[in-house]
């Protein structure tokens, strides 16, 4: 059988097209607008249009069969994720898409292995994507590790406002964009694997001088002149019992800002009853909502995975009082430079990865290494999965020290 692929490579730019419609194919995106047609040129002798550059912040990989079709492709998002205080680099993968007549002979895999050898080379530590199918990421590496749930409530059962003196409320405009950045920088750098929401694709400004997609409105809380917390949100349609209001963003540094801002949330109860949110785990919106009549609406999972697991241990940031060494054999046919016997050290806010010559009873999978990474799991439930190997009477225990920082999160869909 003639193999399916014998190439794969980063994309050219006079490729994006065709990876383009495979992509709107695979996932039933709307068909590309017919190109206008070109005003015939006065002067049939105008200078060729100069190239338009590959846009930075994303890596795109082709892979091409015998006679040089493309069969697959897979994006790798110049992301930086942000781990107890440090961003680290982080390489997320979106757009896998295989030819149907190309399905189940590798292509995927094949992509993945290219991807994560680019990542590597580029110096990334981490990787997060969104399935459609966890299986073909298991078998490369990936584990599910966390979901971002989009939830409904009721407006009605939203906390009345009660506006507090020394804060101010406004609806805020681009020119607030800078500000809410940094709010929501304030919040995110401190958990583990938010999106860092800098460089690459973020600092290309689809919207300048407007709102960004899909944002109807900001809702804005200031305390003394200085940003507290912030809504970003979309209006939807109509105001019958149907109507919804969705809110992108809703982020606050004080829980009096978090009531302020729900508080807004609730004056829309006369017309979208319900109120669309991604919240987060235990911050101080999610106190101030009545969580117990939230209904999930959506909930995407997410997978992660250490492209260098060297990297993704002492680029991030760690516990300051956690202090503690472990040893461990990893295993990772994928990304055969993280396999090996090592022994992490944690200390003071920091840790090393190193390499050791001793074999360590603990054989942890690089999958067992997400969960315990992102604190997903502990380290006697990655037992328990099959994806931390142990002797009888070895304690795992020790490799919890893995995961001692908050369990990661995800805000941003890619
Ligand atoms: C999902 C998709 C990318 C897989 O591509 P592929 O080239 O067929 O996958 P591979 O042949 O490399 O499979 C890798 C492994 O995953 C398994 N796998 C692949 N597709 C699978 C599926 N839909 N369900 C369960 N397992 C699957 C294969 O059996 C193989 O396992 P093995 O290592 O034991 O042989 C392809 O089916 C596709 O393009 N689907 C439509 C778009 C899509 O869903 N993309 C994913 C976006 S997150």
């Amino acid at each position: 059988m003639r193999p399916t692929v014998t190439q794969i490579r980063q994309l050219e730019a006079d490729e994006f097209a065709a990876a383009g419609e495979l992509g709107r194919l695979a996932f039933g995106g709307a068909p590309a607008a017919a190109p206008a047609i070109p005003a015939v040129p006065e002067t049939p002798t105008a200078a060729p249009a100069t190239p338009v550059p590959p846009p930075s912040g994303l890596t795109r990989y082709g892979a091409f069969d015998v006679d040089g079709r493309l069969v697959g492709k897979a994006v790798d998002l110049h992301h930086e994720q942000w781990w107890a205080g440090r961003r680290v680099v982080a390489a997320d993968v979106a757009g896998v898409a295989v030819l149907p007549e190309a399905r189940g002979r590798g292509v995927a895999r094949s992509l993945l292995q290219e991807l994560l050898r680019g990542a590597h080379a580029r110096e990334a530590a981490v990787s997060a994507l969104y399935p459609t199918v966890t299986e073909p990421y298991r078998r490369s590496g990936w584990e599910v590790t966390g979901a971002l749930r989009a939830i409904d409530l009721p407006t009605v059962a939203l906390p009345r406002p009660r506006p507090a003196p020394d804060l101010s409320v406004r609806p805020g405009g681009p020119e607030d964009l800078p500000a809410v950045a940094d709010l929501y920088e304030r919040i995110a750098r401190h958990r583990s694997g938010l999106l860092t929401r800098r460089g690459g694709l973020f600092d290309q400004d689809p919207t300048p001088g407007a709102l960004p997609d899909g944002v109807d409105g900001l809702t804005l809380v200031e305390q003394g002149g200085h940003l507290v917390g912030y809504a970003s949100w979309e209006r939807g349609r109509g105001y019958d019992q149907h109507a919804v209001l969705t809110v992108r963003d809703v982020l606050a540094t004080t829980p009096e800002a978090a009531r302020e801002l729900v508080g807004v949330l609730a004056s829309w109860h006369s017309v979208t009853p319900t109120v669309r949110l991604w919240p987060l785990a235990h911050d101080a919106i999610a106190a101030q909502l009545p969580l117990d009549q939230a209904r999930q609406h959506e909930q995407r999972v997410w997978m992660h995975r250490p492209v260098d697991v060297a990297r993704a241990v002492t680029s991030r940031g760690w516990p300051v009082q956690v202090r503690g060494r472990v040893e461990f054999a990893l295993t990772d046919d994928v990304a055969p430079w993280n396999s090996g016997n090592w022994r992490l050290e944690v200390d003071g806010g920091s840790a090393e990865l190193h390499r050791i010559t001793e074999q360590p009873p603990l054989v942890l999978s690089v999958r067992g290494f997400a969960l315990l990474y992102t604190g997903a799991a502990n380290a006697y439930a990655t037992v328990e999965a099959g994806l931390l190997h142990c002797p009888a009477g070895t304690d795992p225990g020790g490799l919890d020290l893995l995961g001692t920082a908050p369990r990661a999160e995800l805000l941003d869909y890619f």
